[in-house]
């Protein structure tokens, strides 16, 4: 099965179970990528059109419409696309949704301000992201903003599980930690986006990944540097980093409830204290980046 079918039939599943997660009071994930666009878009400051990628149940696309945008969201399960126009009309939004592949639908050039990809590029390959990037590059207006959420490949060191073996396996541990380390020791994100811009280290990747709990065979992951790298190709810069799911507890004891709602709070705390602090990347699940088209 092919990973993009995988994707599809996954989520067209869990829709229901998305939604719920979505509108969670506690600390979410969702929520907290959420956040650091909603961040982009104001540091932006002048956003009329806003796309979101892969939207899944619509919050964030009907967040943005409020703010006198407009706002569409494209998302391949139609289950996904069901919940969001579901949403739309509860929240009395004009957000507007369409069922399709991002690599299918035809876009105008330049056409907007800001995209936002959350929780998107673990699930299409090396190929398909080079894509991706080249749609970017072409519907953003100059000026205009990417940001993208990644899995994070230098949480790797610090899970000490199973990924950490793999990347012992494949002789790319050194190099990963030479990155977290560069990442906890930069005094500002400009400067942590000159040095990351100088690493060239080509990271091997392992044939395949452990099981993730999500029923689609790999779910990619990238570490800043990266990133950076293969936005620069298609006319990027890196404006900000966000660390998400800051993750400090071992995770093999995480199903005791009193160590979860600890970390649950924990990771609220980064949220909502320094959510785009990036010495907090290395220890996070996954982080976002916002580009700025060239
Ligand atoms: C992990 S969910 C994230 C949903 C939402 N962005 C969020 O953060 O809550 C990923 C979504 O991407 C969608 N997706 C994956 N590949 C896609 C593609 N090629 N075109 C459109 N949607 C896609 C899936 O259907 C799924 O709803």
């Amino acid at each position: 099965m092919s990973q993009q079918y995988e994707t599809q039939k996954y989520f067209g599943d869990e829709a229901e179970r998305w939604d719920a997660q979505a509108k969670k009071l506690q600390y979410n994930t969702i929520t907290d990528r959420n956040n650091s666009v909603l961040d982009s878009f104001r540091r932006h400051g002048n956003v009329k059109n806003f796309l979101d990628v892969g939207c899944g149940t619509g919050q964030l696309t009907i967040q943005i419409s409020g703010l006198g945008v407009e706002a569409s969201g494209i998302d391949f399960a139609q289950e996904m696309i069901d919940v969001c126009r579901k949403n739309a009309i509860t929240a009395n939004s004009t957000a507007k949704f369409n069922c399709a592949s991002i690599f299918d639908v035809s876009l105008l050039d330049s056409s907007f301000d800001l995209i936002s990809a959350q929780g998107f590029i673990e699930y299409i390959s090396e190929l398909e992201l080079t894509k991706f990037l080249g749609t970017l590059s072409r519907i953003l207006k100059k000026d205009g903003q990417a940001v993208i959420g990644s899995r994070n490949r230098l949480f790797n060191i610090a899970s000490m599980n199973e990924y950490t073996l793999l990347e012992v396996e494949i002789g790319a541990i050194a190099n990963l930690l030479a990155e977290a380390i560069a990442v906890q020791m930069s005094p500002s994100q400009q400067s942590l986006f000159k040095t990351l811009s100088q690493f060239s280290f080509d990271l091997n990747r392992p044939a395949a990944h452990p099981h993730t709990g999500i029923d689609v065979a790999t779910r990619y992951q990238y570490t800043p540097s990266e990133l950076i790298a293969k936005f620069r190709e298609v006319g990027f810069v890196p404006s900000q980093i966000y660390p998400i799911n800051f993750h400090p507890m071992p995770q093999s004891l995480l199903t005791n409830e009193k160590l979860l709602q600890t970390k649950d709070q924990l990771s609220s705390v980064v949220a909502s204290e320094y959510p785009n602090t990036h010495q907090f990347v290395p220890y996070s699940s996954s982080f976002v980046m916002a580009f700025t088209k060239q």
